[in-house]
């Protein structure tokens, strides 16, 4: 039985997406791969206002995973370069439409022009409720357990924790998404049905959606009939239908 049609439609508080693709809309068009991540930033930017004006709280973008430092030089420079670019670029406009941006990811191994830049951001924004943009740059799922676990073995180390004391919000409140809820969607773009390392924990019940579009071919529509698709979705969070309904009531 479906209840939604009893119901308004849920909407999504926090929207998760991997923006895969690029590289093969570049080559498709006959363009260099770096032609294909610059696009991207388009498709990125009509995201972000779509989020915004459909009311999502929290908006998480993988940008660039902890593994993506294996690819060539070159082109992680010039997605490095990028960053910094788009920052200067985009903060203004982000900042004046109530966006708070926050970044997360292994800051250490990205360039000290970049990490200044995001800092910078992360301030100047920081008062804004709108709308939260996160930007995983550098970022692992994997990464992210080990940094929880390690800030945790310095408090027990400390004595300020008991090892006993350990639980799911312990860690919760550890993750590098600490003090957001976990995203109700995950969008991978691209065609490839995987999560390549990003959120391992928060992704526990996200609902997922894979498409075949290419990120710099997603835009506002795709995302509005994603969005219409989730509400129909039924979250039984490991209970049965008949609960949802009575607390439906
Ligand atoms: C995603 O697009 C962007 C980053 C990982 C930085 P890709 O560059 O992975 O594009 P494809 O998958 O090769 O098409
Ligand atoms: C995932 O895409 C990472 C980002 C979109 C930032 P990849 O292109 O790196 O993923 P794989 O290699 O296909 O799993
Ligand atoms: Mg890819």
């Amino acid at each position: 039985m479906n209840s939604s049609s009893n119901f308004q439609l849920i909407r999504p508080t926090h929207v998760a997406m991997i923006m895969d693709g690029n590289g093969r809309w570049a080559n498709s068009h006959g363009r260099p791969r770096h032609a294909g991540h610059r696009a991207g930033v388009k498709a990125a930017r009509a995201v972000i206002e779509a989020c915004a004006s459909r009311q999502v709280k929290v908006l998480t973008l993988f940008a660039f995973s902890s593994e993506n430092w294996k690819r060539p030089p070159g082109e992680v420079d010039a997605l490095m370069r990028l960053f910094v670019e788009v920052l200067q670029r985009e903060v203004d406009a982000l900042h004046e439409n109530g966006i708070q941006l926050r970044f997360i990811g292994a800051r250490d191994s990205l360039p000290t022009i970049l990490r200044k830049r995001m800092a910078d951001a992360e301030a100047r924004t920081a008062a804004n409720s709108r709308m939260t943009l996160v930007l995983a740059v550098a970022y692992g799922g994997q990464w992210d357990m080990v940094q929880a676990v390690r800030r945790i073995g310095h408090k027990v180390r400390a004595g300020d924790l008991d090892p006993a004391d350990v639980d799911e919000s312990l860690i919760d409140r550890h993750r590098a998404l600490a003090g957001l809820p976990a995203p109700d969607l995950l969008i991978r773009t691209g065609g490839e049905r995987r999560i390549s390392n990003f959120l391992l924990w928060d992704l526990a019940y996200t609902e997922l959606h894979f498409t075949d579009t290419l990120w710099p071919d997603f835009n506002a529509e795709e995302l509005g009939a994603v969005l219409d698709l989730f509400g129909h979705r039924q979250r039984r969070f490991g209970g049965v239908p008949e609960q949802l309904e009575a607390i439906g009531d």
